[in-house]
């Protein structure tokens, strides 16, 4: 799990800054016992200390958008590409 800037970023914040966009991953078999909410939670701890929001992008069809919405993001309108989803989650 990380984030990054995009060379085209994903969304800014209202002073046109650009949000840090996650990319995450939980290696197979063991997904679906808690391990990428638990790294969410500790990565929202780090990142509000010094960012009001950071942002991600879903295709429509991942079941990652259901992780994504219980842990606070919402969407955002239009992502990369037709089939993706921009999400906002705030931290203040
Ligand atoms: C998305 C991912 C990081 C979540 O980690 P996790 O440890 O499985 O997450 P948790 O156990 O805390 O939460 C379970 C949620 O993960 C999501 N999930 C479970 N299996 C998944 C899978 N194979 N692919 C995508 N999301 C999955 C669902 O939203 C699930 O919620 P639900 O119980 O309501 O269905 C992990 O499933 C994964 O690595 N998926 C493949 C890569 C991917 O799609 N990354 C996101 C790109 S936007």
């Amino acid at each position: 799990m990380w984030t990054y800037h995009g060379s085209l970023p994903l969304r800014c914040d209202a002073a046109g800054v650009p949000l840090p966009e996650l990319c995450i991953a939980v290696a197979q078999g063991h997904r679906g016992v808690g391990i990428g909410g638990m790294l969410l939670d500790a990565l929202f701890a780090d990142l509000a200390k010094d960012h009001d929001a950071m942002c991600t992008n879903v295709h429509v069809d991942n079941p990652a958008k259901r992780l994504y919405e219980r842990k606070g993001f919402r969407p955002d309108g239009q992502g990369n590409g037709p089939l993706g989803l921009a999400l906002i989650k705030r931290f203040r």
